[in-house]
């Protein structure tokens, strides 16, 4: 129906006759002149029609109204003198109208496109309106390239692209699943993937060697903003590998993604084990783009006449007392806001917030008359404390203080607005451990799959470190993988001593298990977040606007209204009868 896209044409083409469909951003009537700004997903271009000129078209033209769709076709000019418009790309030129085509007409706008105030529930109840917007088109044109990128890179390295199912049996990430009732055997329910991870590992022991798949994956958990339901993953995984050939596919795709988007990015990451991550960041995904980095300072507080600080002291393996920087807090914050940070930790199960400030004469603050001269020094040493600084202290059980220090110095960093905004930082955290304890539960950490490093000691399991690591920039977990148990005697072992019966694990994973026992190649792999990796080179905050059709916090498609009720017919088939709890 066109001949050009609204951008396509500029000055060098004036004197041309063209058509250009697409829908009416704004129109304007200036004395009987009708200015149509007509948008369609290049951009912008100006229609413009005088009534004397060509009076059939002006009838047409006075009936336009904003977001009707229009087919025009005209003759491009050069705008008058002081009419151009720098911000368009087609600024210097506009189109006078020939003929014009109401295609279609558009209610009123339930909102204005591209008004960022609007409340996110009318915006997502009307997501394809949304779409309409410039900001939203980039990001899925920068969604589809990198799409692009990831597929050509993995193809040049050998990796096929398999699918692998969406109706299946429940998978080991951890979430709870979303189940599908089966008509056919009634009571009976497949799970939706979580990921793909038992599959791919199935494919290696199929011998395709290098498997790879931009997948759907589906979790039910707690929803952040970096959290949906329904997600994507590139997902790799290859044979007769370590962990150091995982890791450079890995160093390879990101870095052809970023260079696809248009940054230039390191080819090799930093790394740092989990241990040093939690000890000197608090997390396992440390934002590196500033440093503030965590220091030891048990050993000092053990000498401190105060009684609580002495008597964590004494259990230096349990308990943990962190000094944190903060780097010419004293002349940033008052004292009324140094007390609301004891607030701010409070909710993470600080029982308080200690600070020392270091002025032209020393260390100052309550706390100093519990240390000496000496150790308070030791402390300005340890801690690199010049004038104008000040320190603060978290002590107590290790995992609570390692978890509040480390949303703090995230806290801090952001009160004091010293993250750059415009680089990459990417770091592996590796060396996860294999266990985790939850409620007296043993739990794999990453999945029960996951190689352990050695398992010849097995006193305290969660001394056990596996092969596994996980890419993090700027401070969110980007991707994660590890190196998988191929051989089933050690498969056994690590269900054992997750307090797994042998009959759990084969009426879960039996499929899995018996795979290990055809020659399982040694293998391993890493799944990306797809939808993460977008928000960060979109720089958005919210996983929503990197997804065509993304669903509220709740799990809920406004636009669709899913979930909703069916059909009591449908459920009979189904075998299914719903319970109303009392409310
Ligand atoms: P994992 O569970 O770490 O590993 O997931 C890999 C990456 O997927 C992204 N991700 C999410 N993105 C959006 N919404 C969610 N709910 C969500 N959950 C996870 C994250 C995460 O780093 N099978 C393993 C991979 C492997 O071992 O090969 C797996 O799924 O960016």
């Amino acid at each position: 129906m066109r001949t050009h896209y609204c951008t396509d044409v500029t000055e060098n083409n004036i004197g041309e006759t063209i058509t250009v469909a697409g829908w009416v951003n704004s129109r304007r009537d200036h004395g009987g002149l009708i200015f149509i700004d007509l948008r369609d997903k290049s951009g912008i271009v100006q229609l413009v029609c005088d009534p004397t000129d060509n009076k059939d078209a002006w009838e047409i033209a006075d009936k336009v109204r904003d977001e009707f769709v229009l087919i025009a076709t005209g003759k491009i000019r050069a705008r008058g003198e002081g009419l151009e418009n720098p911000r368009l790309k087609t600024g210097k030129i506009e189109i006078v109208l020939d003929t014009l085509i109401i295609e279609n007409r558009s209610k009123p706008m339930p909102f204005e496109l591209g008004d960022e105030r609007v409340n996110e529930e009318i915006r997502l109840k009307n997501r394809f309106l949304e779409l309409r917007t410039e900001r939203s088109y980039n990001i899925f044109k920068l969604r589809s390239k990198v799409g692009i990128a990831a597929r050509n890179t993995l193809d040049n390295l050998g990796f096929l692209d398999v699918e692998t199912p969406i109706l299946t049996k429940s998978t080991p990430e951890g979430a709870r699943d979303y189940l599908v009732p089966s008509r056919v055997h009634g009571g009976e329910f497949y799970a939706l993937p979580q990921s793909p991870q038992l599959f791919k590992q199935l494919l290696m022991v199929s011998g395709f060697d290098r498997y790879y798949q931009i997948a759907k994956c589906f979790r039910d958990e707690d929803l952040r903003a970096d959290r949906q339901p329904e997600f994507t993953q590139i997902d790799v995984e290859m044979s007769f590998c370590n962990q150091e050939d995982v890791m450079a596919v890995a160093e390879e795709l990101i870095y052809n993604i970023f260079e696809a988007a248009g940054h230039q990015i390191p080819k090799k990451f930093n790394r740092m084990t989990y241990h040093d991550a939690m000890e000197i960041y608090g997390s396992d995904k440390p934002d590196m783009r500033f440093d503030m980095a965590m220091v030891d300072v048990i050993d000092i507080f053990a000498n401190s006449t105060n009684e609580i600080f002495a008597n964590i002291a004494k259990n230096p393996k349990a308990n943990r007392i962190k000094a944190l920087k903060c780097p010419n807090g004293d002349n940033i914050f008052s004292k009324r806001q140094m007390k609301g940070f004891e607030d701010y930790v409070r909710k993470f199960g600080a029982h308080g917030l200690g600070y020392f400030q270091m002025k032209e004469d020393g260390l100052k603050g309550p706390l100093t008359k519990f240390f000496s001269e000496a150790d308070l020094e030791e402390i300005v040493k340890r801690t690199n404390l010049v004038e104008g600084d000040v320190v603060f202290f978290g002590a107590g059980d290790k995992k609570t203080v390692m978890d509040y220090m480390g949303r703090f110095r995230l806290f801090l960093a952001k009160e004091m607005d010293i993250i750059p905004k415009d680089t990459f930082e990417f770091l592996w955290v590796v060396d996860f451990p294999m266990f985790e304890t939850e409620n007296g539960r043993t739990k794999a950490l990453h999945h029960p799959f996951t190689m352990p490093k050695d398992l010849s000691d097995t006193s305290d399991l969660e001394a056990i470190d596996s092969i596994a690591y996980d890419i993090v920039l700027n401070g969110t977990e980007l991707g994660g993988g590890s190196i998988r148990i191929h051989k089933q005697e050690i498969q056994a072992k690590v269900f054992e001593l997750m307090g797994i019966s042998d009959e759990e694990a084969r009426e879960k994973f039996g499929f899995l298990l018996d795979a290990l026992e055809f020659g399982a190649p040694p293998h391993g792999g890493f799944a990306l977040g797809f939808d993460r990796l977008i928000m960060l080179l979109a720089r958005t905050d919210s996983i929503r606007d990197v997804i065509a059709f993304p669903k509220t916090q709740k799990a809920q498609c406004l636009l669709t209204q899913a979930p909703s009720e069916v059909d009591p017919e449908q459920l009979k088939e189904l075998s299914i009868r719903i319970r109303r709890t009392e409310q």
